[in-house]
């Protein structure tokens, strides 16, 4: 570390070896002990702790009289001897927990108010007092942790993309609407009254011109800005590792990606290994009921549609013989012992993840069996699904039947559900590419199709015949990097044809006009020669939550929004006086 002239050593340094030395400290008083006679301070600094001994015998009065009235939360400075703990009482939880420092001398920097909250790391907190204080709460010496261990992984990641000969490339936060899928958030201009910037949800169509400028290989550590409902995983302005590469095939961007975050989680002491599995987006759909499956846990998605061919039971049999609808179970083993008061609340649990109703057979340790729908179902079927999810005393099958994805994705929610629930073990960490998503999908709100990754997706070659008779059969080159169970990044092949940009443009209903009203300068400069691209953005405040064992993004983030997308601290969004309204030509409504 270079010199620093405020103090000689951090909080964190001090070793057995050191005893003897003469030495300068600085940090925050965080715990004071008055132990008759002697006061012992624990000075913390974002290295560590190291015990501060007062003895008005050698510290002198003066220091001793300081160390009475210093409260927790002073910045002081202290100089003395380090000395070895009485024998006995050395710590060894602490790195530090061999030696004290003997005080000579004490300089108080700074009061401090009686902060709203003990800076401790197992304090019971609310998020909130912790955000209107975010200062303090970075003290936690987990925050400080947090926040080191993501410079660590982003200072890793930018060498690894260096080393691979990525550039870093700069691209304007104001600038016009890219779609993601969320709303914009827009700016008004001044020097051009009624008309706005639109900050990017990411720098997605900037990086495809600068592979049509020859930059080959971009990246970019980018702040992202969209305007949507937020939750654990998502703020309205968040980072992505932003990359992009040109005359390259899929397998040569996602090879050059395994490398390039194969490097970086290994210089943050995580193995990532190599060539990552692939399943394929129907696959994971099958077999997980989700698009970004934790795959550290089993309890598979198993298909029954065919045992249910001729039930009884109505719902079964209406949904096996309807086109395009299956049914669909899942072994959740260990909760065939629940009350059925407790399983019947799992139906609440389906309903928010669509499901009309949520079928179950209960299999009790003592060979009996509980279900309000088994007494329908022929021995038959009833051999068919101990067959398919190999049933066992303890179990509980849980049933969805319905149009194939939706059914799919009730039980994908109950399978994460009931993982929660049973505490299933989740060790280390999980990576894995889903691949081969739909280019589109239909959006019901909207009554049209959508993009399902973005708009410059380039489609499977052989399925182009169908792109406009049969859309949702139409295949894509993309992939998402899934972590956890969670979607850490995620990216694709680009059209590098304006023609064909045009036609899917169309598809997913901008007029010829929209377009070009759009992305007339993407449109155009496709026309000048654009090589194949592809490329990927990695989530990387998701990555490091993930890293860093936390639950919520807001733990990796210095100054993170609530829910409602305030900043406790400054209270933004806040209302701005009329001259700046009318600077940019606006009345409030
Ligand atoms: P996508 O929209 O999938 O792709 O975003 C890439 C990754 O960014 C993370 N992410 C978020 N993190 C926090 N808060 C949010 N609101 C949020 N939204 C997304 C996710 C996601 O996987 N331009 C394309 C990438 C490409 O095709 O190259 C894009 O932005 O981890
Ligand atoms: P019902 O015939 O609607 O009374 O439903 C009988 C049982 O089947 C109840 O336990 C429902 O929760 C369940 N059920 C109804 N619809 C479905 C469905 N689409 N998938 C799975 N279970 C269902």
């Amino acid at each position: 570390m270079s010199k620093h002239s405020m103090h000689t050593h951090t909080c964190g340094e001090l070793r057995a070896a050191n005893v003897g030395d003469e030495v300068v400290l600085t940090g925050w008083v965080w715990h004071r002990r008055d132990h008759g006679g002697l006061i012992f301070i624990d000075l913390r600094d974002r290295e560590g702790l190291t015990q501060v001994s007062f003895d008005p015998d050698i510290s002198g009065g003066t220091a001793f009289h300081m160390a009475e009235t210093v409260r927790p939360e002073w910045p002081i400075m202290v100089t003395g001897t380090v000395r070895p703990r009485p024998e006995g009482q050395a710590n060894h939880n602490l790195a530090t927990g061999e030696i004290e420092v003997l005080a000579t001398q004490m300089t108080v920097l700074n009061s401090s108010k009686t902060p709203p909250f003990q800076i401790e790391d197992n304090a019971d907190l609310s998020e909130d007092i912790r955000l209107r204080y975010r200062y303090l709460d970075l003290r936690r010496p987990s925050m400080a942790a947090n926040l080191r261990l993501r410079s660590d992984f982003t200072f890793a990641i930018r060498e690894a993309l260096h080393k691979y000969a990525f550039t870093e490339v700069e691209t304007p936060a104001l600038f016009k609407s890219t779609p993601e899928g969320a709303r914009d958030f827009i700016v008004p201009s001044r020097l051009q009254p009624g008309s706005f910037y639109a900050l990017p949800q990411s720098p997605q169509l900037l990086k495809q011109l600068l592979m049509v400028g020859g930059i080959e290989r971009y990246y970019q550590v980018a702040k992202c800005f969209r305007d949507e409902d937020l939750r654990a995983d998502r703020q309205p302005e968040f980072t992505q590792v932003d990359i992009e590469m040109s005359f390259v095939t899929q397998d040569d961007v996602m090879g050059a990606l395994e490398d390039v975050l194969a490097d970086a989680f290994a210089a943050v002491g995580v193995e990532m290994p190599t060539p990552l599995r692939r399943i394929s987006f129907v696959d994971a759909m099958n077999t997980y009921g989700i698009d970004k499956p934790d795959t550290r846990f089993g309890m598979e998605l198993h298909d029954v549609t065919d045992v249910f061919a001729n039930s009884k039971f109505k719902v079964f049999s209406a949904a096996a013989n309807a086109e395009g609808q299956v049914i669909k179970c899942i072994n959740a083993k260990g909760a065939g012992s629940w009350a059925r008061s407790r399983i019947d609340k799992l139906a609440k649990v389906a309903a928010a993840f669509g499901a009309k109703g949520l079928a179950w057979i209960a299999f009790r340790e003592d060979g009996s069996i509980t279900s309000p729908i088994a007494k329908f179902f022929s021995d038959e079927e009833m051999a068919g699904v101990r067959a398919a999810c190999d049933v066992e005393p303890g179990d509980l099958v849980l049933f969805a039947a319905g149009p194939w994805q939706l059914t799919c994705e009730i039980l994908g929610g109950m399978r994460n559900h009931m993982a929660d629930a049973l505490e299933l073990p989740r060790e280390g960490h999980d990576f894995l590419w889903v691949v081969d998503f739909p280019l589109v999908h239909w959006d019901e709100d909207r009554k049209a199709f959508a993009a399902e990754h973005q708009p410059f997706t380039q489609p499977e070659e052989a399925d182009l015949e169908r792109l406009e008779s049969d859309p949702l059969s139409v295949g894509s080159h993309t992939y998402d990097f899934v972590m956890d169970g969670y979607e850490a990044g995620g990216g694709g092949m680009r059209v590098h044809n304006a023609e064909l940009q045009m036609r899917i443009l169309k598809l997913l209903g901008f007029t010829e006009e929209a377009s070009r009203a759009q992305f007339g300068f993407l449109l155009e400069a496709l026309e000048y020669g654009a090589p194949p691209m592809g490329g990927f953005a990695l989530g990387l405040d998701r990555v490091c939550m993930l890293l860093a064992g936390a639950d919520s993004i807001r733990e990796v983030m210095a100054f993170p929004k609530t829910t409602n997308g305030n900043d406790m601290m400054s209270d933004a969004p806040s209302a701005v006086d009329e001259r700046q309204l009318r600077d940019v030509a606006l009345r409030l409504l």
